[in-house]
């Protein structure tokens, strides 16, 4: 899709469809009230040409409602979209984000491929804001998840124009726009990955996309596998690998800002440690077969990260960032981890010893590769530690696929984080980290193992995490119930999500010197 960035009134535009907001005005409740939608835009034509209709009462301007009308009196566009945001006064950045993926997934099945989309004008809301979430929420909208069917029909849109009224902040909204294009085509791309099928994208693939990502976004790329394990005595990490015939791969992703030098470089250095299985069996702790399938997405978590990294390589903080993902494939097998097996973790400093973990259950292996990834992070000197993993299925009872949950050691770290959730639109809530849920985690054989039993199972999965985070500043994201959507919504098509990548990035940004 071309995204264009116009400033101009709306009544001249030539194109298949105009967008434009509107807001609910009403204010007093009950039934016998009637909605007062009233559009987000100053400009007369527009106003006029939807005046009948929006007396009318059908249209209640609700979150993501739509009112077509075709030939609009007055306008030069084939049809005007009316497209809801909900309560005036209360609508935000993100509500337009929803808006804008609204009127493009309103038009793809009904063939039209040209979208102009008006910059809405209200009191709360910001142009430069407002127009990344416009282009955010067209490019996301824009996505399907259907590459494998032969019998696919592209609908896909092909231009988006964002109308701007004529103002004095062009600048910032032009950057802001840029800035939007980039980070949504990020996130799409962590929905292909995403997407594909474990057979399509084993860990050694998902090594081969992150490196051509990086060759193409200025990141430099290192991949390594069972030998590089070994070597680094990654033994979590390498005990759910071994179960598979297919290698593992260590995909290590470096951005350096412009004018880096390791000798002088004072700044923060920031680690995005991703959880990358590219199908979770549970192993020998096997999985029922029903909704197995959807173990595909066991990688989005290093999906958001490599989507983070994409964006990251092109808008050019002025922060080091270094990711790390750890992929496998956990299956069962001869040559599977066992319960009852204890598995030595990577050691933080060579010559001291690894972690020694008792594996309850194989199925709890998302932890396992992230112990060993997060230490080798911070053993590449990352001060900042953020992970995203789909761990628990814990963490999805208690928080449904409305919010992640979100974790962290230190409070500093985890407000720059809430605060690039407010710029992200992503919703995660924070769990609570203690020493109490330690106990649950405590081995009889070994240091720890790896379930804590029923109760508060996404909690006690962090602490385990905790243990090799140590006292690193480290958020951890439980994105279990957020990296797949189940229904679909009027705004994004229901699977892959890309969930984490602009939180991440704005969590990166926030640091930037
Ligand atoms: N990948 C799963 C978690 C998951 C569940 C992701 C549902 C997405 C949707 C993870 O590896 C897992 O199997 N976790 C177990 C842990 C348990 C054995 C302690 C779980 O949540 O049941
Ligand atoms: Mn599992
Ligand atoms: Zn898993």
């Amino acid at each position: 899709m071309k995204t264009h960035l116009v400033f101009t009134n709306l009544a001249g535009i030539e194109t298949e469809l105009l967008a434009v907001l509107a807001g609910d005005a009403q204010k007093t409740k009950g039934s016998a009230a009637k909605p007062e939608p009233v559009l987000l835009t100053s400009d007369a034509a527009v106003k006029a040409a939807a005046a009948t209709v929006l007396a009318s009462g059908e249209f209640k301007a609700g979150a993501n409602e739509t009112l077509l009308i075709h030939a609009p009196a007055g306008l030069a566009a084939k049809r005007l979209l009316i497209v809801g945001v909900g309560k005036v006064g209360k609508a935000t950045a993100h509500s337009v984000r929803s808006a804008a993926g609204t009127a493009i997934r309103f038009v793809k099945p009904r063939a039209v491929r040209d979208v102009a989309f008006a910059l809405p004008v209200a009191d709360e809301l910001q142009p430069g804001p407002c127009s990344r979430a416009a282009v955010e929420g067209a490019v996301l909208a824009n996505y399907d998840p259907d590459t494998y069917r032969s019998d696919r029909k592209d609908q896909s849109v092909s231009t988006f124009t964002l109308l701007a009224p004529a103002q004095e902040n062009v600048a910032a909204v032009e950057l802001a726009f840029a800035e939007g294009n980039i980070i949504a085509d990020s996130q799409n791309f962590a929905r292909e990955l995403v997407n594909e099928p474990g057979n399509k994208l084993t860990p050694t693939i998902l090594g081969q996309r992150a490196a051509a990502m990086a060759a193409t976004n200025g990141l430099k790329a290192e991949v390594y596998s069972t030998e590089k394990l070994h070597e680094l005595k990654m033994g979590a990490f390498w005990s759910v690998s071994q179960g598979s015939e297919e290698p593992p791969a260590l995909i290590v992703l470096t951005y350096e800002p412009d004018g880096y030098d390791p000798a002088t470089y004072s700044g923060p250095v920031l680690g995005l440690i991703g959880k990358g299985i590219t199908f979770d069996t549970g192993g020998i702790s096997i999985k029922p077969a029903d909704k197995m399938e959807l173990m595909k997405y066991d990688m989005a978590g290093s999906a958001a990260m490599l989507g983070a990294m994409a964006a990251i390589g092109r808008l050019k903080p002025k922060v080091k960032v270094i990711s790390v993902v750890c992929s496998a494939e956990n299956m069962p097998d001869g040559k599977a981890q066992k319960p009852g097996d204890v598995q030595t973790a990577m050691p933080y400093k060579d010559g001291e010893p690894g972690k020694t973990i008792e594996i309850i259950n194989t199925d709890a292996e998302g932890r396992l590769v992230l112990a060993d990834g997060l230490t080798y992070a911070r053993q590449l000197g990352c001060t900042h530690l953020i992970d995203a993993a789909t761990l628990t299925g814990a963490c999805v009872v208690a928080l449904g696929p409305v919010n992640a949950g979100g974790f962290s050691n230190n409070d500093e770290t985890y407000a720059k984080f809430h605060a690039a959730l407010e710029v992200s639109g992503e919703k995660v809530w924070r769990l609570p980290l203690s020493d109490e849920y330690m106990e649950q985690i405590k081995s009889d054989i070994a240091d720890i193992k790896n379930t804590g039993g029923r109760w508060g199972g996404a909690i006690t999965a962090a602490e385990f995490l905790h243990v090799f985070a140590d006292e690193t500043p480290w958020i951890h994201l439980d994105i279990a119930g957020m990296a797949w959507y189940e229904d679909t919504k009027p705004f994004i098509a229901k699977g892959p999500s890309g969930f984490g990548v602009r939180s991440i990035l704005e969590w990166v940004r926030s640091y930037a010197q």
